[in-house]
């Protein structure tokens, strides 16, 4: 009795010195662990008469008790002067400026394709977006490029093995042309739209990347001819690169879904280094930079899209997004468009903030 009262007391004393939540666990274990003394000296009972039992019980459990219950009032001790340190220590100065934060930047190919958009529906034109996954029919049958069309081949196609339900072969759209046919089967005519995306084709140097940026142009509407298109560009050319002597040279090309196709070069002197658009390829020092493809959209084109052809006409045209952004923006290699690399963002990324409009200037400057 007197042995297991100063065993106890030794132990409760220890409790209560312990200076961190380790050592408390430590002691805890001694006791009242699986072999710990206390829980050792409860297997006895099992093995006495039921006298000594009745006389032992109470003790063990007590010491048991004892034990418990200092651990709790220790460990409640040691929480509160944990919590008393944190107090004191662990302070916010709510007078102190925010801290600041990483700054995220807008894309310049967001931020281009945000300058077309508002350009465009300016001269009311609305943004349309067709899939990236695209099926044959819509990337090239329709757009007038038969299975043996020579074209097909020039685009370098990044073909699914899978056909679609209609045993169409599916494809990464290798342009935004296919929009044009979607818009005018989905809506018919008229129709006004520019369609910027993403377009994909097995393609890599400094200047062409397997995935890069077009922004396609549609307009469909009674009595449309090549003057319609060449002012629309002109007007969207001064706006885009904020100059008015931009001086554009409508050369005879070929496409399939156009017919006339023109491509449009567009006049540009270097200037530091750096080439500028403005004034005529043909001045001294000048000289002209194929731009874009366009053309008055082939009579097949629009019934393959279900229309009349004999009723509406239109024109199209294609171009760049990246290359835009290069030419105005001025850099010189596409792949790093790609690399999120944070220092080429925060050289060339825009403020989120700056918001391209047509009365405060579509040119934000980074
Ligand atoms: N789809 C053509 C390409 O990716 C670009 C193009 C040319 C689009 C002429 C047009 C067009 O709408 O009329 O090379």
């Amino acid at each position: 009795m007197d042995e297991l009262n100063n065993r106890t007391q030794t132990a409760v004393a220890a409790i209560e010195a312990a200076a961190t939540h380790d050592a408390l666990d430590t002691l805890r274990v001694e006791a009242l662990g699986k072999q710990g003394w206390v829980s050792q000296l409860m297997k006895t009972l099992g093995k006495m008469t039921p006298e000594e039992r009745q006389e032992k019980a109470p003790q063990i459990q007590g010491a048991r008790t004892a034990i418990a219950d200092a651990i709790d009032a220790r460990k409640a001790a040691l929480d509160a002067a944990e919590l008393e340190r944190k107090l004191a220590t662990e302070t916010i100065d709510l007078t102190l400026p925010a801290p600041q934060l990483p700054k995220g930047s807008v894309h310049p190919v967001s931020q281009v394709m945000d300058e077309l958009a508002e350009i465009f529906a300016d001269l009311g034109f609305a943004v349309n977006t067709g899939p990236e996954i695209e099926d044959d029919w819509h990337n090239f049958t329709a757009l007038n490029m038969p299975e043996s069309h020579p074209a097909r081949a020039m685009h370098d196609t990044f073909y699914f093995p899978d056909h679609d339900a209609d045993g169409r072969r599916m494809l990464l759209r290798t342009h935004t042309s296919p929009v044009q046919i979607r818009t005018m089967v989905a809506e018919g005519a008229p129709v006004r739209i520019i369609a910027p995306g993403r377009v994909y084709r097995s393609d890599s140097d400094a200047t062409h990347t397997p995935m890069f940026h077009q922004v396609e142009g549609l307009v469909i509407d009674k009595g449309i001819h090549l003057g319609h298109l060449k002012w629309t560009l002109e007007t969207f050319l001064k706006a885009f690169f904020e100059r008015e002597d931009i001086v554009l040279r409508l050369r005879p090309s070929y496409f399939p879904f156009t017919e006339p196709s023109v491509e449009v070069d567009v006049g540009f002197e270097v200037v530091d280094g750096r080439r500028v658009l403005g004034g005529s390829g043909d001045a001294p020092g000048h000289a002209w930079m194929e731009l874009l493809g366009s053309g008055v959209v082939n009579r097949r084109v629009i019934e393959f899209a279900g229309l009349d052809p004999d009723e509406w006409q239109g024109f199209a045209f294609g171009v760049g997004v990246d290359r835009l952004a290069m030419l105005k923006y001025g850099m010189d290699d596409l792949r790093a468009f790609f690399d999120g690399d944070r220092r080429w963002l925060d050289h060339y990324g825009f403020s989120p903030f700056d918001q391209p409009t047509l009365s405060a200037g579509v040119g934000a400057k980074a």
